[in-house]
């Protein structure tokens, strides 16, 4: 396993973005699925801050493993956090943006950005490929934007779906776990106490965690990493590798 553990989140910001800068520099060109959440916007201020020259943001291109259902500056906007933390301070090429439209009609979006992938990214499997998908875990076992009460989403045979936040009722609209499980590589950003059960759990392949959408990120060709701060790793003994 690929689990890197550090200090604090401002330390996993660190560590993550220092190999966000190699996956960067691996390929003359690469095509990345961001985030939403808490850590991944201190990854964005640490790439704005130090990689503003050294990744050749010219031939990064990025896209959304989720998005909100509102509009792009609303501030449940994925893309307007991620503009804020990143894309305004770097000099990425407006056409390497491919947000999320999530002010259009969800069910027209989600079609219209499967449809999209499907056009721009390589294939391999004969399905879509990021070369790196960054996810975060939340409290309920969900990732990207599928909960455990929509667990069947994950296999959807579309490679994006309309789903709900089960709390708010919020509209989202995410990747299916056919796309995530062709990434070649899957990150995990995962930081916080309140992390450190479902951490465990899904680590230690408990039963539990079968509930979990996040149990189902298992790459055909892939690999996933794990970048975790030691609040969220807690639960875990620091000896796996
Ligand atoms: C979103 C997400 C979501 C997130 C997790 C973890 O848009 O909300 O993409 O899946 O990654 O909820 O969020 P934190 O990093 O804030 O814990």
């Amino acid at each position: 396993m690929n689990l890197n553990v550090s200090s604090t989140k401002n330390e996993v910001a660190k560590d993550f973005a220092n190999y966000f800068a190699k996956v960067c520099a691996s390929k003359p060109e690469v095509h990345i699925a961001l985030s939403g959440g808490s850590t991944p916007k201190v990854v964005f201020d640490e790439l704005a801050a130090n990689y503003q020259e050294t990744i050749d943001w010219s031939k990064v291109h990025l896209y959304w493993g989720d998005e909100r259902c509102v509009w792009p500056d609303d501030d449940e906007s994925n893309y307007k956090m991620t503009n804020e933390h990143l894309l305004s301070k770097i000099k990425i090429p407006e056409l390497n943006i491919h947000r999320i439209k999530g002010e259009n009609g969800p069910k027209y979006e989600a079609a219209h950005y499967s449809e999209f992938l499907n056009v721009v990214l390589p294939k391999t499997n004969a399905l879509p490929t990021f070369d790196l998908v960054i996810l975060g875990i939340g409290d309920d076992g969900h990732t990207a934007s599928i909960f455990p009460n929509q667990i069947k989403l994950w296999h959807s045979k579309k490679y994006c779906e309309v789903a709900k936040h089960p709390v708010s009722g919020q509209k989202r609209i995410t990747i299916t776990g056919q796309i995530i499980n062709n990434a070649k590589i899957v990150a995990f950003l995962v930081t916080g106490a309140g992390k450190a059960d479902r951490i465990s759990e899904i680590i230690k392949g408990e039963e539990i965690a079968k509930k979990y959408p996040v149990s189902l990120v298992k790459p055909t060709d892939g690999k996933v990493v794990w970048y975790l701060d030691e609040a969220a790793a807690a639960g875990i003994t620091s000896t796996q590798s």
